[in-house]
């Protein structure tokens, strides 16, 4: 029986999963999300043309490969009615190659309403949440209040949605400052229901299952980070879902002996988007080079991404919880015109020096302990072959495996598909 392979991001998140996703779809039948929601934003460049995906999983633009919705992924309906909407102009045969799981939860207005109530009371310490209603989703689902998208063809869905509305209701009461019209939200909701009822929906638990026993390839397409995961991030600036590899089990219904390749995904940098520690960021003239080179702007909210140097304590933290087994390393043509690259390899606190992600990160003054590495100073981006790439940047990848213990199979240079680079002929 074949396994799962499993794609995933190692640091906060916008590594490019769906970059590479699209890569490698045309080796798998089938793609499936299994956690988080329209807070991914995953970028695909082919052809000239950019495509940013929420919901629906970096697959769809293939042909021949099916993309499966998850049951641990919360769905906005009104979010994925644009999306679908917006593939359109592209031929995608959506009622054929989107199944969704009937157990994946909804995401109701008021849940985007409580979203931005508690971002709202929280003042400065504000998650920096995408304000998607993630959070609430997440913990009606884990309260046991939530609905799925199977009730939408139970005859009592309305019933049980007003009933949700009003408990949110007396919620929102909570925050008196908030202000809130409903009723301007609510016809966008609907209209995405309608729409959602159209569409393919599965027990995408057994549909996966019967796929691998039929010898069918299937890759997990993780979204965030594993530093945004809600038990091993940095809590509580976290998003409200288990990103790593785990968290395929339970999104997706396969057993964990049915994981196979788990590639980890990382920025030859680092970056984060929202509040939270961030142990290596450069609030300076360097970060600042970074983010115009790297275009480190929000997929999904367009808020500049805090940017700074690759930090291997907490990546070799996220390679340990998933599992991994190669890794990618994307944007390295962001760094084509530094002279020299820093890496962080320890961390000092006071006083002491130490090579592992500590408890809570938070209220700690952590100074990142750096190596520094001779830069490659060269366009990367027209690379076809990793063979012709700068010795530097060979050595680089080289330094990394030896830090990380994990082969690096791939080497990105640039957004668009064919900038993409196999290391191991
Ligand atoms: P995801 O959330 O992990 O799918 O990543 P995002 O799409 O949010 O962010 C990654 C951004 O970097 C997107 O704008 C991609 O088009 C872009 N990107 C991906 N790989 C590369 C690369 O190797 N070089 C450059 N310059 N951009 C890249
Ligand atoms: P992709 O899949 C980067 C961050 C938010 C915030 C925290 C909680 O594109 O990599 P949430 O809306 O989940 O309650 O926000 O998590 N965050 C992301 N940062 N990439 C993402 O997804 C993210 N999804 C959530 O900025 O700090
Ligand atoms: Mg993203």
């Amino acid at each position: 029986m074949n396994k799962v392979d499993v794609l995933l991001g190692l640091q906060w998140g916008d590594e490019g999963k769906g970059k590479i996703v699209d890569v490698l779809t045309p080796k798998y039948d089938i793609i499936a999300r299994f956690q988080g929601g329209p807070n991914a934003g995953h970028t695909l460049e082919f052809d000239g043309i950019k495509h940013v995906l929420h919901t629906i999983p970096s697959g769809i633009f293939r042909k021949d490969t099916l993309n499966v919705v998850g049951n641990g992924v919360v769905i906005d309906p009104v979010i994925f009615k644009k999306e679908i909407d917006a593939l359109q102009p592209f031929n995608v045969d959506i009622k054929n190659v989107l199944l969704i799981s009937n157990k994946a939860h909804l995401i109701l207005p008021t849940h985007r309403l409580l979203d931005a109530a508690s971002e709202q009371a929280k003042g400065n310490k504000k998650i920096g949440s995408t304000l998607k209603g993630i959070g609430p989703t997440y913990m009606d689902k884990t309260g046991r209040n939530g609905l799925r998208v199977g009730d939408l063809f139970s005859p009592n869905f309305q019933e049980k949605y007003y009933a949700l509305v009003e408990k949110h209701k007396g919620m929102l009461n909570h925050y008196p400052s908030f202000e809130y019209d409903l009723s301007e939200l609510e016809p966008a909701f609907f209209e995405g229901i309608e729409l959602l009822k159209t569409l393919t929906t599965i027990d995408s638990e057994h549909y996966l299952n019967n796929a691998l026993k039929e010898g069918k390839t299937i890759l997990a397409e993780g979204a965030q980070g594993t530093l945004l995961d809600i038990d091993f991030g940095s809590y509580p600036f976290v998003t409200s879902s288990n990103t790593v590899t785990a968290g395929t089990c339970t999104g997706l219904g396969v057993a964990p002996t049915r994981i196979g390749n788990v590639l980890g995904i990382f920025k030859a940098y680092c970056t984060r988007v929202g509040s939270g520690p961030f142990p290596t960021e450069l609030e300076n003239e360097v970060g600042e080079k970074i983010r115009k080179h790297g275009f480190e702007f929000g997929a999904t909210t367009g808020r500049p991404r805090r940017c700074g140097w690759i930090d291997i304590p907490a990546l070799k933290y996220a390679i340990m919880i998933n599992g991994v087994s190669e890794l990618a390393m994307m944007k390295s043509d962001v760094l084509d015109s530094f002279d020299t690259i820093h890496v962080c390899t320890h961390y000092k606190i006071d006083g002491k020096i130490i090579d592992y992600l500590p408890f809570d990160i938070n209220d700690l003054e952590i100074e990142p302990v750096y190596e520094e590495i001779k830069g490659w100073n060269c366009d990367l981006t027209k690379l076809t072959s990793y063979d012709d790439a700068p010795a530097e940047l060979k050595a680089y990848v080289q330094y990394l495996e030896e830090k990380l213990e994990v082969p690096i199979t791939t080497v990105s240079v640039g957004p668009d598909r064919l900038q993409t680079l196999s290391t191991k002929q």
